[in-house]
């Protein structure tokens, strides 16, 4: 396991785009959720829990993101902010911190993290010195 810090990203302000505007925002209930799960959760420790306003995946709400030291980040859309999908995203989070390199095969995923993926972003190199001059090309492009 990868200890260090690594974070579990709800978006607070997600919303479905025919949402009633006055009404409570689904990304809030889905932080609710996950947050009255977290108090009791063993990973605690080790994973914090981030609420946060936006994360560009608006027309794909919910959203929730994970990221870690040396990991690549995950964002993950369309999720339901039900007690299912809130179970699901620690276990998920439980998952991305027992993995070294932050692997998340979807088949291994918990159902509802098994769809909606929106990006996978690489770990950024451990120094600048460390990427090749082939990928610092194909940058400025
Ligand atoms: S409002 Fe949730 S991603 Fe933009």
């Amino acid at each position: 396991m990868t200890r260090g810090r690594h974070v579990l990203h709800i978006c607070t302000t997600c919303r479905p785009p025919d949402a009633d505007p006055a009404a409570p925002r689904d990304g809030a209930k889905l932080f609710g959720l996950v947050e009255a799960l977290y108090r009791d959760w063993p990973g605690r420790a080790d994973v914090a829990l981030n609420p946060v306003e936006c994360m560009s995946g608006c027309d794909r709400a919910c959203t929730v993101a994970l990221s870690g030291p040396d990991k690549p980040g995950y964002l993950f859309g369309d999720k339901q902010p039900n007690a299912e999908t809130a179970l699901a995203t620690l276990e998920l989070a439980a998952q991305y911190l027992a993995s070294d390199l932050g692997d998340l095969p979807r088949k291994e995923r918990p159902e509802p993290f098994r769809r909606g993926i929106l990006a996978r972003i690489p770990a950024a190199p451990p120094s600048p010195g460390s990427l090749s001059l082939t990928t610092l090309s194909r940058e400025k492009r």
